[in-house]
């Protein structure tokens, strides 16, 4: 091996994805000696002696912490090596780094293309706040139908921006082929690829031109810290930190960047963990009659199943999308009978979590057929013992359904 060959965790770029997130953006305190980048809780830093080349409106280190603080400038260079971009914000939630996107690159009278489903949020700025207070329009798309993406472009559009795998429904979308039609009509494409962090996919391998995340999420992993990031090239990172950072402030605290940083740490080991549990508890929920149906980009059975095999790597993620046989009242016994397994909302946590949400509203008529029918219980599989959360839904089903046992579902063992 040539010394140009040794690994160096200084150049992260050149290792492996589990190194990289050991050591990407992580600097031994010059003060300490400290392995660890402190937490540095300050606003100001330290003046040079002559300030007159300071750019007081800059998005640079070493001003205040809205201009960039130590923690974040650490967090962002590992979310650059992770997403394979050029550069990187990170922002004080998912949502704030979505508004950076859309508040940064539309201006009144211009069109954006979205999935119908998205992240509610989403739906709400582009039916809402973005139309009402801006003048921005939208049209909304089935991002699985690529003739209605592209029927759905305008002269004036500038955006398309859907999710990988969709909160809630788990519609798979082909991201290379949105990239195609987005680029032939000169508009950028921005993905949340929230569900699926690195290594499952990279969406500006595909042509995305930013890549979105709730760091609050997969990332983080632990269910104690906010954040969101925009991945992308230089040109465009730095329009976002100048318009949505400094201007407007939606900067990530220093505490939240620094838990995120360590959360990140073991994202690789998670994400397998979370994958390989949701397959088995997929599986099990399938199998089951008494369950009426359940979406997993991994089951052969899901609508984009072909496309999520394609494109993921590694893995199906963690969340998926189901109902037990009944009504509204039925989801909810179902839900009070877990012992594992809670009721909360948010995903990418270690905790199993389940929320119900009823198949009604104008969000969910862009939903699957069955979704309208019986609501859905959003499931994120957690990093608790797979068996254990598999005994948790059987031990629920039975107490739902008590006259019915299903096949196999009675017996000491559970
Ligand atoms: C796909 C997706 N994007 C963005 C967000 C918003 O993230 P945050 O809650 O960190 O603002 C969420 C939250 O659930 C989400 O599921």
């Amino acid at each position: 091996m040539t010394s140009a060959e040794r690994p160096d965790k200084h150049s992260p770029t050149a290792l492996a994805f589990a190194t990289q997130m050991v050591h990407a953006g992580n600097t031994i305190d010059a003060a300490t000696g400290a392995l660890r980048t402190p937490v540095v809780m300050a606003n100001s830093y330290a003046l040079p002696e002559d300030p007159s080349k300071v750019s007081w409106s800059g998005a640079l280190p070493g001003l205040y912490t809205r201009n960039t603080g130590t923690n974040q400038q650490g967090l962002e260079q590992k979310l650059a090596v992770l997403e394979h971009g050029e550069a990187a914000v990170a922002l004080a939630s998912g949502v704030a780094a979505l508004h950076a996107v859309f508040f940064t690159l539309l201006k009144t009278g211009d069109h954006v293309v979205v999935a119908n489903v998205t992240y509610e949020a989403v739906h709400r700025l582009f039916t809402e706040l973005l139309p009402d207070k801006y003048g921005i329009t939208a049209t909304f798309v089935d991002a699985s139908d690529l003739e209605a993406v592209r029927a759905a472009i305008r002269p004036e559009t500038r955006l398309v921006h859907i999710e990988t795998v969709a909160n809630p429904t788990t519609l798979v979308t082909d991201v290379a082929a949105i990239a195609g039609i987005a680029h032939a009509a000169g508009a950028l494409l921005s993905i949340d690829n929230t569900f699926t962090p690195p290594p499952l996919f990279r969406p500006l391998e595909h042509g995305a031109d930013l890549v979105v995340h709730s760091l609050t999420k997969y990332i983080n992993g632990h269910g104690d810290a906010m954040g969101g990031a925009v991945i992308g090239s230089e040109a465009l990172i730095r329009r976002l930190k100048l318009d949505a950072m400094v201007d407007v402030g939606g900067v990530i605290s220093p505490f939240n960047a620094w838990l995120i940083m360590r959360g990140s740490v073991t994202l690789p080991l998670r994400l397998r963990q979370h994958c390989a549990s949701a397959q088995t508890v997929a599986e099990f929920l399938e199998a089951d009659p008494r369950v009426a149906y359940v979406v997993y980009p991994g089951l052969a059975s899901h609508p984009q199943h072909e496309i999520a095999a394609r494109q993921l790597t590694g893995g199906f993620g963690g969340m998926m999308a189901f109902a037990v046989a009944g009504d509204t009242a039925t989801q909810n016994r179902f839900v009070a009978a877990l012992r594992v397994i809670t009721s909360a909302v948010s995903l990418g946590h270690d905790e199993t979590l389940i929320v119900h949400v009823d198949g009604s509203g104008p969000r969910v008529a862009a939903y699957p057929a069955e979704f309208r029918e019986y609501g859905h219980l959003r499931l994120s599989v957690g990093l608790e013992d797979a068996d254990d959360l598999v005994r948790d839904l059987a031990a629920a089903l039975d107490a739902t359904f008590p006259a019915a046992p299903a096949h196999g579902s009675e017996g000491p063992a559970r």
